[in-house]
C-alpha cells in the first residue's frame, strides 16, 4: 500500500463502544451510528442506568424504534445490531450475570469507579465486594469492560488511567486470570503497555479523538470544551504511542468511538460536559488519523476485524468504501427538544469520506 491509495474497501466496521443515549436522543444518534456501523456495543450509563436484562431489553426497543423511524436505507436497517451492556453496581447479582450470559442481547458487563465520568454515581466502590460477579463473567465469558481511571479527588486528572492500570487492573488480573477484559478508551502509553504485556483475553478501545489529538489541542490558545472528554486527552507522546499501536496490526487493539453526545449547551458552559461526538464521521476521521501515518491498510483490522474476534463473532461480510475526497463535518445536528449537537471537528475539512 502507498500514499497514493485513495480509494479503500474494508469489511463493515462495528463500533465496540459507544453512547446512544435514550428517548428522543435516539432519533440523532441511532441513524448516525447505523449509518456506518453494524454492531455497536451501547454502554449502559443511562438515568437510570442498565442494570439487568429487562432493563437491556426495554432499552434495545426503544432503540431499534427508533431506527425503524428513521429515514436510513433498508439495507442498513437490517444490518444493524446494537449489543447491550449491563452497569454493574455494588448491587449486581451473580444472577444478574447468569441471565445476561443467556439472553443473546448482553455482550458485556461495564464497569464504572463510581464518579468516574458522566452518569456514573451508581458505579462500583469496591470492586473486593464484586468477587462473585467476577468468578460468574469469567464462568460465563462474558467480557468485563473497564472505564479505567480510578476515582480518589487527591490524585491528578492526568494520573488516573495509569493508576487504575497499577492498583485496580493488575488485582483483578491476578485474581480472575481468565476474565476477558477491555480497557475502553485507552489515553497512555502505559495502559497500551499494559495491554501489550498481556495475554489475548485482555485488549483495548482507541477513540478518534484520542489518536488525533492531546492536551495541547484541548489547553492551549483558549479552552476548547469539544475536545473535553474522559479520560482526558494526555500529552503528544501518549498520543504517537496510542496511533502506533493502533496502526500495528495488533489484534489487541481495536475500534471504539466513545461517540458522547451532550448538548452543545451543555459543553459550551462552566462546568462542560465530558463526551466527544463523533458516530456520524468517526470512518473518516479514523481514516485521516492512519492515514496520516501511512498506515490506511491497517484499518480494516482495527475497524472490522479485531474487535469481532476478540468478542467471538463472525465478521461482517458486507463492505464499505473510503474515498480520499474531503468531506466537511457539519459544525452542528439538531438534537432533541430544539437544542444541537456539535462534533469532533466540527465545521473541519476532513482528507477522507465515506463512498456514497
Ligand atoms: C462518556 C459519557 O458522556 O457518557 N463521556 C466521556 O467523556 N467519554 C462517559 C465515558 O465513557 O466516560
Ligand atoms: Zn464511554
Amino acid at each position: 500500500m502507498t500514499d497514493s491509495m485513495t480509494e479503500l474497501t474494508i469489511l463493515q466496521p462495528d463500533d465496540w463502544h459507544i453512547h446512544l443515549r435514550d428517548d428522543s436522543a435516539l432519533a440523532t444518534t441511532v441513524p448516525h451510528a447505523a449509518s456506518s456501523f453494524n454492531r455497536v456495543i451501547c454502554m449502559p450509563n443511562l438515568v437510570p442506568p442498565v442494570k439487568n436484562v429487562d432493563d437491556a431489553r426495554a432499552y434495545r426497543a426503544r432503540i431499534m424504534e427508533h431506527l425503524q423511524a428513521s429515514d436510513l436505507a433498508a439495507e442498513r436497517q437490517a444490518a444493524f445490531d446494537p449489543r447491550m451492556t449491563l452497569y454493574l453496581t455494588d448491587r449486581t447479582t451473580v444472577q444478574d450475570i447468569e441471565m445476561a450470559a443467556q439472553s443473546g442481547i448482553v455482550q458485556a458487563v461495564k464497569l464504572y469507579p463510581a464518579g468516574a465520568t458522566t452518569n456514573s454515581a451508581d458505579g462500583v466502590t469496591d470492586i473486593n465486594a464484586c468477587v462473585d460477579v467476577f468468578e460468574a463473567l469469567e464462568r460465563h465469558n462474558l467480557p468485563l469492560l473497564l472505564h479505567g481511571e480510578v476515582t480518589q479527588n487527591h490524585v491528578d486528572i492526568f494520573d488516573r488511567e495509569k493508576r487504575f492500570l497499577d492498583e485496580v487492573l493488575a488485582q483483578i488480573i491476578i485474581k480472575f486470570p481468565t476474565l476477558k477484559i477491555v480497557m475502553e478508551h485507552i489515553t497512555t502509553s502505559d495502559a497500551a503497555d499494559f495491554v501489550l504485556a498481556q495475554g489475548n483475553h485482555i485488549a483495548a478501545t482507541i477513540t478518534p479523538q484520542h489518536l488525533m489529538f492531546n492536551r495541547n489541542h484541548l489547553l492551549v490558545g483558549g479552552i476548547k470544551p469539544h475536545f473535553y472528554c474522559l479520560p482526558i486527552l494526555k500529552r503528544e507522546s501518549h498520543q504517537k504511542v496510542l496511533l502506533d499501536v493502533a496502526t500495528s496490526g495488533n489484534p489487541k487493539f481495536f475500534l471504539g468511538t466513545d461517540s458522547a453526545p451532550h448538548a452543545t449547551d451543555k459543553k459550551e458552559a462552566a462546568c462542560g460536559c465530558a463526551g466527544c461526538y463523533s458516530a456520524a464521521t468517526a470512518l473518516p476521521l479514523y481514516a485521516t488519523a492512519f492515514d496520516s501515518v501511512g498506515k490506511i491498510d491497517k484499518l480494516e483490522g482495527f475497524a472490522s476485524r479485531f474487535g469481532a474476534q476478540f468478542y467471538g463473532l463472525p465478521v461482517n461480510e458486507s463492505t464499505i468504501t473510503l474515498i480520499k475526497t474531503p468531506m466537511q463535518v457539519p459544525a452542528g445536528y439538531p438534537y432533541f427538544d430544539g437544542s444541537s449537537l456539535t462534533p469532533l471537528m466540527a465545521g473541519e475539512t476532513l482528507p477522507w469520506s465515506i463512498k456514497a
